[in-house]
């Protein structure tokens, strides 16, 4: 997959400033959708300011699987899942290869694609890939920033996923963020 201006790896560590989860709390954002021994879906992970949350909300019992294309993000991610006892849960996949998405057909239960698909060149791919992923009505959360994407952009993202077989749900309220529940067909 070809990608247009990526997060810089070092920008990971910005994403991560606890002063986020003012308008961003990951546990407040996914509460709703995830439960404990579910396989879930970090796509565009970074070093994982949501995957962490996530792994806890799974328990030991659950799955976070997190797609990254850079090594540099995935290997924070591992670093700072270590460090709070969570790698038995937590599978940092680097996207090099088919194969990757390929072990998750549809199996996953729930994906979170946050602040990610504007810097992807290939939407139609990407909705395509993590349709592959879910189980049928598994939910996907889907979130782009308001600074950097037009709701106008937003609103043909959507009609690509549409086209890959999501639907959608509902509007979510999220700080800084145009955000909507997609549900798989
Ligand atoms: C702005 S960051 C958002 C990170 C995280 N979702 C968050 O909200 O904290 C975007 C991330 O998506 C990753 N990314 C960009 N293109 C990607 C692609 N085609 N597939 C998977 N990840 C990608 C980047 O490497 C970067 O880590």
């Amino acid at each position: 997959m070809s990608n247009k201006s990526v997060c810089p790896w070092w920008m990971g560590y910005l994403l991560l400033i606890p002063l986020r989860k003012l308008s961003q709390n990951p546990v407040k954002i996914l509460k709703p959708y995830i439960k404990e021994g579910m396989t879930v879906i970090d796509y565009g992970c970074a070093m994982g300011y949501f995957s962490l949350p996530m792994a806890k909300m799974v328990g030991s019992t659950g799955k976070v699987y997190c797609f990254d294309i850079q090594e540099k993000m995935l290997q924070q991610l591992s670093a700072r899942a270590e460090k709070a006892g969570l790698t038995e849960n937590i599978k940092p996949m680097l996207i090099t290869a088919e194969e990757n998405t390929e072990t998750l057909k549809s199996t996953a239960d729930f994906a979170l694609l946050f602040a990610v698909a504007h810097e992807v060149e290939n939407q139609d791919e990407l909705f395509a890939r993590l349709a592959g992923m879910l189980k049928p009505k598994a939910q996907l959360l889907f979130a782009e920033p308001k600074g950097h994407v037009s709701l106008k952009a937003f609103k043909l993202s959507i009609q690509k996923a549409v086209k890959c077989g999501f639907t959608q749900k509902e509007t979510l309220e999220i700080g800084k963020s145009f955000a909507v529940l997609l549900e798989k067909e």
